[in-house]
């Protein structure tokens, strides 16, 4: 058993049983504390993160074909799906909620109340976009103009959509807001800002925020790894070229940041001195550069993976089994420390166990 192997196998089975814990709480985990599940602190299932818990159910039944991963993946996939009558939380990121969960449902059983629930997400996904040339992010009134990098890895369920249902207008909409990102987002140097603010009546670019990242014209280090497997994923939806370039180029610049014991600082600009680590990144990172390396034929993006995964692997990987929870020191945003700060966040545990399932060849691919 390689050594990859035998991290997906444990991580099975610390949360077969963790997961009954998460079930009987009713609760969709967002972190762990003192190694029980906590629920989002914010907008309760509606929060972004919902998808990551029955994406990690799915990764782990693509796998086994255990039924018991299959029904806590139905029980929360009921419980994002009732968002959408809720709607008022619903954002760019139903991408993330909806494709890790009804998305992976219709994928891995054919359910097709589960088909119609991703269709309905990506119309919600659709009826965002600003036809002046982007996806809106949030919803608050002031925020009309704000697109943000992290929009790039929700566009696949635009190009499903259409796929699904042979109607392009889904996937023109993720084109034009890719080219947008493409445009305004990449910088010379391969990072990508954060937050760039649009106005809404014409498209014309108003300015950048720092948003997550440790400050304004900075490199927030989970923005950067959306935007390696964002622009890998529009490649392998579109075939376009120029979206592989992005991905090679903003993947050049987060490997020569990758820390020498294969961890990742929460802002690759962030002061010497300022021990931020956010491992999450990490994860995601790895999981876009073994996408891109399949993608272009280039190993290095594998070894760098391979790097990331044995630093996580090595120092940050809490195997205990009475706790909830692997991959510690999960930073959720450099200056906001409510939503986790050097902590277990579960959709670190989520990228951890794609990337082993990619390493393992057991992937299901939940992104497509
Ligand atoms: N997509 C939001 C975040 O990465 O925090």
């Amino acid at each position: 058993m390689t050594r990859y192997e035998e991290a997906f196998e444990k991580a099975k089975a610390k949360f077969r049983v963790s997961a009954v814990k998460a079930a009987e709480a009713g609760i969709i985990p967002y972190k762990s504390e003192n190694g029980e599940w906590i629920s989002s602190p914010y907008d309760g299932n509606g929060w972004w993160t919902g998808g990551f818990w029955p994406g990690l159910m799915w990764q782990f039944y693509a796998e086994s074909k255990e039924e018991s991963f299959l029904a806590e993946a139905r029980r929360t996939e009921r419980l994002l799906t009732d968002e959408f009558r809720v709607f008022k939380n619903l954002n760019h990121d139903v991408g993330f909620m909806y494709l890790l969960s009804c998305g992976a449902d219709d994928k891995l059983t054919g359910d097709p109340q589960a088909r119609t629930d991703t269709l309905h997400a990506a119309s919600l996904l659709m009826g965002r976009l600003n036809p002046a040339g982007f996806i809106r992010a949030w919803n608050h009134p002031s925020q009309a103009g704000f697109a943000i990098i992290d929009c790039m890895m929700n566009l696949s369920l635009l190009f499903r959509a259409s796929r699904d249902t042979g109607d392009p207008r889904f996937r023109n909409a993720a084109v034009i807001h890719a080219d947008t990102t493409l445009r305004e987002f990449l910088r010379p140097d391969g990072s990508v800002s954060h937050i760039i603010e649009f106005d809404p009546a014409d498209g014309k670019r108003v300015r950048e925020h720092a948003g997550q990242g440790y400050t304004l014209g900075s490199s927030w280090s989970r923005g950067q790894a959306w935007g390696l497997y964002g622009f890998t994923l529009a490649f392998m939806n579109t075939g376009d070229e120029r979206y592989l370039k992005a991905a090679q180029r903003i993947a050049a610049y987060f490997v020569s940041h990758i820390r020498p014991d294969g961890l990742t600082d929460s802002d690759f600009c962030q002061p010497p001195e300022e021990e931020r680590v956010d491992n999450m990144a990490g994860a995601i990172a790895a999981c876009g550069l073994l996408e891109l390396a399949k993608a272009d034929g280039g190993h290095r993006w594998k070894e760098a993976a391979e790097k990331l995964i044995n630093g996580l692997l090595d120092h940050c990987a809490d195997w205990t089994e009475n706790r909830c929870g692997i991959l510690t020191r999960c930073t959720a945003s450099y200056h906001d420390d409510g939503a986790g700060r050097h902590t277990n966040i579960t959709y670190g545990d989520y990228f951890l166990t794609e990337a082993l399932a990619k390493l393992n060849g057991t992937d299901p691919m939940l992104w497509l």
